[in-house]
C-alpha cells in the first residue's frame, strides 16, 4: 500500500509520523520504502547519516539517465548506522526544490514518481511518502501515486484551515471525489481541554475518516528528532513509541 503524508501546513507532523510509522512498520516485518519528496529533506536525516549527493530523488525526477534501484538505500540508525531491517529509504536532497521548478513544464509532470515506483513497488508492503508543506508538482506526484492519504493535525486554532482547500487539489489530481484518506491527531496535549475540546468539534464533519490513535504531544519525540532517531530508538518506552506502536496496528487493519 503506498501511503502518502500530506499536509500543506508546516509543523503538522508530517515528517514525524512518515519516518516513525515507516520504522513501526519495518520493525513489524513489513517491508517498508519511505520516499522523501520534501526538499528540507527532514526525513533523509533520519535514515541516512550522509545524503548522497547526486543519487536521490531528485535525480530520479530530473533525468531519465537514473533508474529507482539506484536511489533507494538500506535504512540506517544512530551513529553506528545499524542497518534496519525491512526499511529502505529513497532520501531528498536541497537541490529538488530547484527540480520542482523545472519539471513543472515537464509533459505527465504528475506521473512521474508513480512511473517510477511501478516498477519497484511490488517488493514492498508498504510505500510511505513524506511530502513537502506546499501543493506543489512534487505534492502532485505524490498525490498521483497514492492509495491513501494520510493528514496529520495538530491540536490548534487554525488546525484544519485549508483542508477543504487541500480537497479541492486532491480531487484535481486524482480527477475523483472518492479518494481514501484519514486524518490523524497528533500531538494532543491533556492539559489543553478547551483547545481539544474545540479540535474535535472542528473535526466532527470528518469524523468517519479520524483515525482511532491520537499522537500525543511527547518530548522524547522532538528529542528523537534532534538525535536523527527515530523515538523506538530514542527511547523506546516514551508514549511517543507507545502512539506510533498504536498508530501501526490502525494501520496494519486497515482496510481489512
Ligand atoms: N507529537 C509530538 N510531540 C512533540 N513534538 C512533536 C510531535 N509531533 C511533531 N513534533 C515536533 O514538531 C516539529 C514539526 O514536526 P514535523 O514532523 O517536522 O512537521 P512537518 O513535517 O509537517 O513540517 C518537529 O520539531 C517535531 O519534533
Ligand atoms: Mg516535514
Amino acid at each position: 500500500m503506498k501511503i502518502i503524508v500530506l499536509n500543506q501546513k508546516g509543523g503538522a507532523g508530517k515528517s514525524t509520523v512518515s519516518t516513525n510509522m515507516a520504522y513501526c512498520l519495518a520493525m513489524s516485518g513489513k517491508k517498508t520504502l519511505l520516499v522523501d519528496m520534501d526538499p528540507q529533506a527532514h526525513s533523509s536525516v533520519i535514515f541516512c547519516t550522509d545524503i548522497p549527493r547526486n543519487q536521490t530523488v531528485n535525480e530520479l525526477l530530473s533525468s531519465k539517465a537514473y533508474k529507482i534501484d539506484q536511489v533507494i538505500y538500506q535504512a540506517v540508525v544512530g551513529e553506528n548506522e545499524e542497518p534496519v531491517e525491512n526499511l529502505f529509504i529513497i532520501p531528498s536532497n536541497i537541490h529538488l526544490a530547484i527540480t520542482a521548478e523545472q519539471i513543472t513544464t515537464k509533459i505527465h509532470r504528475e506521473k512521474l514518481l508513480h512511473n517510477h515506483l511501478k516498477k519497484i513497488e511490488q517488493d514492498f508492503d508498504f510505500i510511505i511518502i513524506d511530502c513537502p508543506p506546499t501543493v506543489n508538482v512534487l505534492t502532485i506526484n505524490a498525490i498521483y501515486t497514492s492509495e491513501l492519504i494520510l493528514i496529520p493535525t495538530i491540536y490548534g486554532r487554525y488546525s484544519l484551515d485549508g483542508i477543504a482547500d487541500l480537497f479541492r487539489s486532491i480531487e484535481d489530481v486524482k480527477e475523483a471525489s472518492d479518494f481514501s484518506y484519514m486524518i490523524l491527531r497528533n500531538a494532543r496535549d491533556s492539559r489543553n481541554k478547551l483547545s481539544n475540546v474545540f479540535v474535535e468539534e472542528q473535526l466532527e464533519p470528518y469524523k468517519k475518516n479520524v483515525l482511532q490513535t491520537v499522537i500525543r504531544r511527547n518530548e522524547a519525540i522532538n528529542q528523537a528528532q534532534m538525535n536523527s532517531e527515530p523515538v523506538m530508538v530514542f527511547d523506546p518506552r516514551s508514549y511517543g513509541a507507545e502512539d506510533f506502536k498504536e498508530l501501526t496496528e490502525e494501520i496494519l487493519s486497515y482496510g481489512s
